[in-house]
């Protein structure tokens, strides 16, 4: 059995692929592989594991019929067009509830940095600016005993929630497809409407798939109904916001501040308004990029190809 690896992964897996004689070989170029590359590195193989952005979409898939299993080195699946591979009969598996911890931090540090302006100041530092001591200008604003709103209240949310109530206080509110009955019970958290999400929320943190329901669902006219004191935050996907209208509503003061760990497209580019904006942080999509969160993903990956090579359900499906 063989197996393409688009990118370098966590040695787990491919420990896990040695001790049951699969073979693998991998991607080592720096740039992403192109579709048609990833295409033409599939041919004779059984599996794929997929790394980063590739489009797992219904022409990759008609092209590479054969394979048996796709394991996605990511948790969300909005890359794959999941009706066709469920046609075609190839499985698909992610990498669920290992990387909410750390994403959930991501959101935290996030949330933090744009307070305190944090990566702005840093910058001044850097670039020779950091002047007297003065009592006035550049202050950040506070989050203890302030709204937490989240939108999507899944295993990331629930994870920042409970960090948000224990370290500042934070009431907990949330808007979902359906109500979260665990988060309710666990966090006292309050289920509302979006308007109401849009109202309350001090911090907005957006934890949800991208899908067509939430695509672009971020604007111009979203963010007029949060509060001028609101930070938002994104370590979803970038498509869920719009771009130029986030950097509007910051111009504008609609808002006060915005973390992103997710931007679109990505990666960022250097020169993009939001680098260089006082009260917004941004971070090149590290949501899950910690050691012991790679090593862990590596390992559901392991289990997923192996499974799927025996011909068994996966321990981790998308459908
Ligand atoms: C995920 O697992 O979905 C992360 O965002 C990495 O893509």
């Amino acid at each position: 059995m063989n197996v393409f690896i688009s990118g370098n992964i966590a040695s787990d897996a491919l420990q896990a692929l040695e001790e049951n004689n699969i073979s693998f070989t991998q991607w080592k170029e720096e740039r992403q592989i192109s579709a048609e590359e990833l295409i033409e590195a599939c041919k004779g193989q059984d599996a794929l594991i997929s790394v980063g952005p590739n489009k797992i979409n219904a022409a990759f898939l008609n092209a590479c019929k054969h394979l048996k299993v796709i394991a996605l080195h990511s948790v969300g699946f909005d890359q794959v067009d999941v009706a066709e591979a469920k046609k075609l009969d190839i499985k698909i598996g992610n990498t669920p509830g290992v990387l909410s911890a750390a994403t959930a931090d991501t959101a935290f540090l996030l949330m933090l940095a744009v307070s305190r302006k944090a990566f702005y100041l840093h910058k001044k530092i850097i670039n020779g600016e950091w002047k007297n001591y003065e009592p006035t200008p550049e202050l950040g604003i506070e989050v203890t005993g302030k709204t937490l709103g989240v939108f999507g209240m899944g295993k990331i949310g629930i994870e920042l929630a409970k960090k948000c109530a224990a370290a500042y206080g934070m009431k907990v509110i949330y808007h979902n497809r359906s109500r979260n009955e665990a988060a309710e019970q666990e966090l006292n958290a309050t289920y509302v409407s979006f308007e109401e999400l849009l109202a309350q929320s001090d911090v907005l943190s957006v934890h949800t798939a991208l899908t067509s329901e939430t695509k672009g669902k971020f604007t111009i006219d979203v963010f007029k109904q949060m509060k001028p004191n609101a930070i938002f935050i994104n370590t979803a996907r970038g498509g869920i916001h719009n771009e130029d209208d986030l950097i509007q509503a910051l111009r504008d003061k609609l808002i006060w501040g915005a973390g992103l760990d997710v931007t679109n497209p990505e990666p960022m580019k250097h020169h993009n308004p939001l680098l260089s904006m006082e009260n917004v942080a941004v971070l090149p999509h590290i949501g899950s990029a910690t050691e012991e969160t790679r090593a862990a993903m590596s390992r559901l990956i392991g289990e997923n190809i192996i499974a799927g090579l025996k011909g068994e359900d996966l321990p981790y499906p998308v459908y």
